[in-house]
């Protein structure tokens, strides 16, 4: 009889300092300061201080931290050579994956290092272009020409600048800026774990971003927020929700953005995400999605609350950038933006006590099998 653990679902495989989350009373703490907290009064560029740092910054560290943020918000030539290079119907997950990959290249400092300050500034450079890599394969795409970044903006502001070539409002801006910040790290989730493994082996900075952006990409992890936009897009209107649901809960069909590995209660950046939405809903008279997301909660609450299973952090957030003017595509790409800070946190804290992780399997195939030779096969 196998021990394995399934999904390795409530094993403790690593001490973090940087997130604390509750899953039965649905709390999310930074460094141990409530998420609503931070979503009301902090910064994305504060909140990425807090996680490295664990403190918040004062406001002469602030200062410091955001100018040497900004002053990598400029890709490598030859990146944005390369992203032009990229078919225009690749999909963006893809190209920033690739093209954090390929920053390696082109770090003329020895990219390998594990050493602690140059670990950290080349996640922070990787965290300020990542915004520039998606503005861009978004513009090229389009046939638009490339925005250059603005150093005098912040991160929020700076990426729906490249994208739109146009500043954005400060509603708009401090709407991104909350999303930056609830999406920046959350324990020990799939794409956090693929980090970690990956940074104690010693391997690179690229490589760790590179293997956790993909792990970002499934369905089951940071990719359903796209599959809520595409659940909305399929039902259609509002009046067809419930005909939608009742076929989906009777062929026991997994809702995207809704049921979580940890929450057994309402997440609490959805909370938030769904406050947010519907402020944008109503400010940008879209509000038919966000209604149709509310009757879908109301039918699962009904359904499955008991069963612990509410909504994560991507329901929400598809409506919020879908108001945002986000093509559907570049969701997920959002969410890594944002995570981009926390595996970075997360292995800057693996390699300050770091043992290689090796877990083990237990073997369930034959023994004692003879070679056969190929001719007697
Ligand atoms: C993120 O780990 C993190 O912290 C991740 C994240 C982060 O910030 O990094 O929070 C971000 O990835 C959020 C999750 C986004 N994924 C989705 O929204 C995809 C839809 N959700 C499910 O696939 C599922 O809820 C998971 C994968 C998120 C968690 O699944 P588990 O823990 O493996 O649970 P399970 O699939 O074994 O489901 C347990 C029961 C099953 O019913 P029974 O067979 O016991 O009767 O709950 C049901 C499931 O069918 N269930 C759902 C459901 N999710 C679980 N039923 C309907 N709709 C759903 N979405």
């Amino acid at each position: 009889m196998s021990t394995a653990t399934k999904g390795l679902e409530g094993v403790v495989a690593a001490e973090t300092e940087m997130s604390f989350i509750d899953g039965e009373k649905g709390v999310l703490e930074y460094v141990g300061i409530e998420i609503d907290a931070l979503a009301r009064h902090s910064t994305f560029e504060e909140t990425v201080y807090l996680l490295w740092n664990r403190r918040l910054p004062t406001r002469a560290e602030l200062d410091a931290f955001t100018k040497d943020l900004r002053a990598h918000y400029d890709l490598p030539a030859p990146i944005l050579t390369l992203i032009k290079t990229f078919p225009k119907d690749a999909q963006p997950m893809h190209v920033l994956r690739t093209a954090v990959s390929a920053l390696a290249l082109f770090d003329n400092d020895d990219p390998n290092s594990v050493e602690p300050d140059a670990y950290r500034a080349k996640g922070l450079a990787i965290m300020a272009r990542a915004p520039a890599i998606i503005a861009a394969f978004d513009r090229v795409r389009s046939g638009k020409d490339v925005i250059a970044p603005d150093k005098s903006l912040s991160f929020a502001s700076n990426f729906l600048y490249m994208l739109n070539n146009e500043k954005p409002t400060k509603t708009m801006e401090r709407a991104f800026d909350t999303c930056m910040i609830l999406h920046a790290d959350h324990g020990l989730n799939a794409s956090t774990f693929t980090g970690r493994v990956i940074a104690s082996t010693l391997s690179d900075i690229y490589s760790v971003m590179s293997g956790a952006i993909g792990a970002l990409r499934g369905p089951l992890h940071g990719g359903a927020n796209e599959g809520v936009m595409h659940t909305l897009n399929e039902i259609g209107s509002l009046d067809r929700v419930d005909a939608y649901m009742k076929d989906a809960l009777a062929n026991k069909k997994k809702i995207m953005g809704f049921g979580h590995r940890v929450y057994k209660a309402y997440d609490p950046r959805a909370t938030y995400l769904k406050t947010l939405a519907e402020q944008l809903a109503k400010d940008t008279g879209n509000e038919q999605f966000y209604k149709m997301s509310k009757k879908i909660e109301d039918i699962m609450h009904e359904a499955v609350a008991a069963k612990g299973i509410y909504p994560n952090v991507d329901f929400y957030s598809a409506t919020t950038y879908h108001c945002l003017g986000l093509k559907l595509d570049l969701f997920t790409p959002m969410f890594a933006l944002s995570r981009i800070s926390g595996w970075a946190g997360h292995c800057i804290e693996q390699l300050s006590a770091n043992r290689l992780i090796r877990p083990s399997a237990d073997y369930v195939g034959p023994h004692g099998v003879a070679y056969v030779p190929i001719e007697k096969r």
